[in-house]
């Protein structure tokens, strides 16, 4: 049997509920997600997706709903406090400085200091390279020198490093918002395996995309949202066909396990 431990989920959403004025954007939404798990989240344009991950990642406060981080209650109240809490959202490259090389990149807001003089820090920048070289290995990265500057990089490889520099500050949940959107087949391919990689190494992942195929490579689970619910929480099973039409029909709202029963039946 396993440890209790295990068995609580690292993350659980209880009944969140954001609106926007009139939008709903959020009607009740519940998600768990398990140690060593990733979960792939799929939906329509405008289903909540990200404004459920923002409210995960502390970007949005929700106006209902509670979140236990290993079966605690957790308040996030703006980002930097869900990542010291553990919660890294890895934005698209747009999040990463480009005039800056990749190793200053990875350790954007926490630089290693060196020496302390009052206010001012010398930071040490052998070590952060070091760290970084290391951090790519261990990811295998492929990129040639952590002292070029992220704008002589590659889409697919800005992303990597966005996606390296989450795993940098000891985030016991990871989560992409359409990590894959706007890079080649060949880069998309190396961000997937990247995925599988972060959970051959133990990570606990959240993976939005638009690509069913993305979420079907590399999911352990689905949950699938439309108009701000909940209309399915599934293994990620069967082959590629089956798999997208039963996805789709979740989405166009022909299927939905969560529907309460209406007086019509
Ligand atoms: N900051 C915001 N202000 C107003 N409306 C928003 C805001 N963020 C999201 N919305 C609305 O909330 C709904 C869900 O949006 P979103 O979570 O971005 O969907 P998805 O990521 O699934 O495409 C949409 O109707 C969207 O227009
Ligand atoms: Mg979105």
């Amino acid at each position: 049997m396993k440890p209790i431990e295990e068995a609580i989920p690292v993350v659980e959403m209880r009944n969140i509920k954001k609106n926007f004025g009139a939008v709903q954007a959020l009607r009740g939404i519940d998600l768990a997600l398990h140690h060593n798990e990733v979960l792939g989240l799929v939906g329509d344009n405008a289903a909540g997706k990200s404004t459920l991950m923002k409210v995960l990642s502390g970007a949005y406060i929700p106006d209902e709903g509670e979140i236990f981080l290993e079966g605690k209650k957790a308040h996030l109240s703006n980002p930097m406090d869900a990542r010291r809490q553990g919660i890294e959202m890895v934005y698209q490259d747009y999040a990463l400085a480009n005039n800056l090389d990749v190793a200053a990149n990875v350790f954007l807001g926490r630089e290693v200091v060196r020496i302390r003089l009052g206010p001012i820090g010398v930071m040490d920048h052998r070590h952060m390279e070091q760290e970084t070289k290391s951090l790519l290995n261990r990811l295998k990265i492929d990129i040639s020198s952590v002292r070029q500057k992220v704008e002589r990089l590659s889409g697919g490889q800005r992303q990597a490093v966005a996606i390296a520099r989450s795993t940098a500050f000891n985030a016991k949940v990871i989560i992409m918002d359409e990590p894959t959107a706007a890079l080649s087949v060949a880069a998309i391919d190396k961000v997937l395996d990247l995925v599988r990689e972060l959970k051959a190494q133990g990570s606990s992942i959240i993976i939005i995309s638009h690509r069913l195929e993305d979420i079907y490579q590399v999911s352990d689970r689905m949950i699938v949202l439309r108009q701000g619910r909940k209309v399915s929480d599934t293994p990620v099973e069967g082959d590629i066909h089956e798999f997208r039409e039963r996805v789709v029909a979740y989405m166009i709202g022909a299927r939905d396990d969560f529907r309460e029963k209406t007086v019509a039946g």
